[in-house]
């Protein structure tokens, strides 16, 4: 028997556990499309002769937005394949997920703010590097608020729970620079509407959101280098001006590095020099040290920790902020 069958019975698993896993409660729209892919033989066959790793749900939704200029439904996207199959099946051989979420700043803060000044700051998986500026945008942390230098700059709104130690004042960052498998341009239209593309339909304030942090980016665009984490950290680090504290952070990027194990030489490399390291990963990224928190994991939640040591579970999207680590 041929294994198709079975594949198709799999890849429709996969859309309907992102329905309930991920969409679920944040994007109505995309839970019923999901759910509605899976039932779909056409969409499942289109994805199924795509290589397995462009198969993920969010490329696909991404893809289809882009190529609609607005979030599809099942007739649109089911036309769409129908009709200008190619072009969808291009954007997903050519793009990847790289949603850039400048609001992940807004967790990042706390810990970025209570390290000694300046700082020198490396991202890796940094996309178009969004998150490289923390000091440029401001925070609304509900009992504090740090207003940006730009009154055009956005703010970043983040719900507090436990003893996070609120930042009064935004870090000096004196040098900055990301690395990245495939840096995005802040400066590129076609870049910039692909980091929208990804943003899901009723996102509405992460969507403006995104555009008043290109709009900073743009006036003065973020270095991001091209390369590989596990290779290429070492120059950068390097380069780092030696009287400000570097910092070594990142957010939804070593799930990207698989297996599991290939992981550790990045931590030897970071934990083995001068740099603070900061994570910000799903919990299943570091199981060691997630088993170190003091609960287990909520549902759909991020671990920030540093320098190993467990601090916080955050929103994924930075929106959230759930302290129950050492309080610096
Ligand atoms: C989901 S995006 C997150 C971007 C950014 N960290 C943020 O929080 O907005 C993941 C990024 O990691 C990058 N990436 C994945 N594996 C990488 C690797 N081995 N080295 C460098 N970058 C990598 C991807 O190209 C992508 O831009």
């Amino acid at each position: 028997m041929s294994e198709a069958p079975d594949e198709l019975a799999r890849l429709a698993r996969r859309y309907r556990t992102f329905a309930a896993d991920e969409a679920q409660g944040v994007s109505p729209h995309y839970e019923r499309l999901t759910q509605e892919i899976a039932e779909s033989g056409v969409i499942l066959r289109f994805l199924l002769d795509l290589p397995a790793p462009r198969r993920q749900p969010n490329l696909l939704l991404g893809a289809a937005t882009l190529v609609a200029g607005r979030p599809p439904d099942i007739a649109s996207l089911t036309d769409m394949v129908a009709s200008r199959a190619e072009k969808l099946r291009a954007v997903m051989l050519r793009r990847t997920t790289q949603t850039n979420e400048p609001a992940r700043c807004a967790v990042l803060l706390p810990l970025l703010a209570a390290l000694p000044q300046p700082l020198a700051l490396i991202e890796v998986g940094a996309s178009a590097g969004l998150c490289l500026l923390p000091d440029r945008y401001g925070y609304d942390f509900g009992e504090a608020r740090l207003a940006p230098a730009d009154p055009a700059a956005p703010v970043f709104r983040c719900a507090v729970t436990g003893p996070a130690p609120l930042p009064t004042a935004l870090p000096r960052v004196t040098w900055r620079a990301g690395l990245d498998l495939n840096p995005l341009d802040v400066a590129s239209d076609e870049d910039t509407a692909w980091l929208e593309a990804l943003i899901w339909p009723e996102q509405d304030e992460r969507r403006r959101n995104l555009r008043a942090a290109l709009a900073v980016a743009r006036r003065d665009p973020p270095r991001v280098v091209r390369g590989d984490l596990l290779h290429d950290l070492r120059p950068l680090m390097v380069e780092a001006p030696a009287d400000a504290t570097l910092v070594v952070f990142h957010a939804a990027v070593l799930a990207y590095v698989t297996p599991p194990e290939a992981r550790q030489p990045f931590v030897d490399t970071v934990r083995g020099s001068r740099a603070v390291w900061i994570s910000n990963e799903a919990p299943r990224v570091f199981p060691d040290i997630a088993a170190r928190a003091a609960q287990p994991a909520p549902h759909w939640r991020f671990l920030l920790a540093v320098d190993g040591e467990p601090r916080a579970w955050t929103g994924p999207h930075g929106q959230s902020l759930e302290w129950f680590g050492r309080i610096a």
